[in-house]
């Protein structure tokens, strides 16, 4: 017997799923994992070419861990969240080394990997396996929120948990004939395309009927949406230092929000730029031209950017490998972050044709 629900939406799923999304017609684990990461903070619609250039260059976990870091996140430049790239190589040079290049076959074998956390593991040995697993990502969270009229606070653990004991009854009993995967592609399709945060598409809801939000009118109230504070403000001032058509860039420490990608040199607000140049980077620079200022979200901060344009007069720096001059074309096929790369689209709009 299926629950209800696991019925509904396999029979919903056959008309209005999302079908022939490219990593749907694979059982490599290798692949299913790469797009589950890629997806997890990503629109299908934007992960797609990403995922397919990913695949071609980097075929197998060997590829991967075989690959150095730098090669990886240029090809994660643009996509953000870029500790998703660092892990996902990371793991694979773990997999390599430990387990002879055998991709584990258990959810609770995958969620020890770097990086992949319950629902992900889950998705992976459904996807991979088709083990019985329950996925609870943030789309199937709010479609269980409301489904059980669950009006907790999604940040509280107890309100989690409940929501997991939920994803677990409501899993089909049976797995063979594919049900699981059908269910739970169906469960992250409902949740993206009908079950929506706002203006959710009720009326072609194939739940409808048992919703309790549905039933009680409270649809647009759940889930009861995470306290927020209001995101801290950072600053930053990047330094674009052009000798003969040439750039700086510098290699970022591994850590961080940006880590191991290449960037224009920071300095913080208030430092001389000129001075910065000479004393940390024996450069001799003309004084700096303004550029228009940038801000940027994060997850957990804002970040608005001052950068200065800075034409080189003579120049001293020791070939260092966290440094390097390249041409703003060149920079653009480089792991760089988002931001900046819009900088230099938009400083040397002339350089690209
Ligand atoms: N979001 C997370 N995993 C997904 C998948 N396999 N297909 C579509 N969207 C997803």
């Amino acid at each position: 017997m299926l629950p209800f629900i696991a019925q509904q939406l396999i029979h919903w799923h056959g008309r209005f799923g999302r079908h022939n999304l490219p990593w749907q017609d694979t059982r490599d684990p290798y692949a299913i994992w790469l797009s589950e990461i890629m997806l997890q903070q990503t629109q299908v619609t934007t992960a797609i070419p990403y995922y397919t250039r990913f695949l071609r260059e980097f075929p197998t976990i060997r590829s991967l861990a075989e690959a150095p870091l730098d090669a990886v996140l240029a090809l994660w430049s643009g996509l953000g969240y870029y500790s998703r790239a660092r892990n996902l190589h990371l793991a694979a040079r773990h997999i390599m080394q430990h387990r002879r290049g055998q991709f584990p076959s258990t959810r609770t074998e995958i969620e020890q990997l770097p990086g992949i956390g319950r629902s992900t593991a889950a998705a992976i040995a459904v996807f991979a396996f088709g083990k019985r697993e329950a996925i609870l990502d943030g789309n199937v969270k709010r479609v269980f929120a409301r489904y059980f009229g669950i009006d907790g606070f999604l940040d509280e653990t107890k309100t989690v948990s409940l929501l997991w004991k939920k994803a677990e009854a409501a899993l089909p009993a049976d797995c063979r004939l594919g049900n699981i995967e059908t269910y739970t592609q169906a469960l992250m399709d409902l949740g993206a395309t009908v079950c929506i945060r706002n203006s959710p598409r009720c009326h072609v809801c194939p739940l409808q009927q048992q919703c309790i939000a549905y039933r009680n009118r409270c649809v647009d109230q759940l889930p009861v949406p995470k306290q927020r504070k209001p995101l801290p403000q950072k600053e930053t001032v990047m330094l674009l230092l052009l000798q003969q058509q040439k750039l700086l860039l510098q290699k970022r420490a591994p850590k961080g929000i940006w880590g191991a990608l290449w960037c224009p040199p920071e300095i913080e607000t208030g430092i001389d730029p000129v001075h910065y140049c000479r004393n940390n980077l024996k450069l001799t620079v003309q004084p700096p031209i303004e550029l228009p200022v940038l801000n940027h979200q994060f997850t957990h901060f804002k970040l608005r950017i001052y950068p200065q344009l800075l034409h080189v007069i003579s120049d001293t720096v020791e070939p260092h490998p966290q440094l390097t001059w390249i041409s703003p074309v060149d920079a653009l096929e480089q792991g760089i972050p988002a931001p900046v790369r819009k900088l230099l689209k938009q400083t040397f709009a002339k350089h690209y044709g």
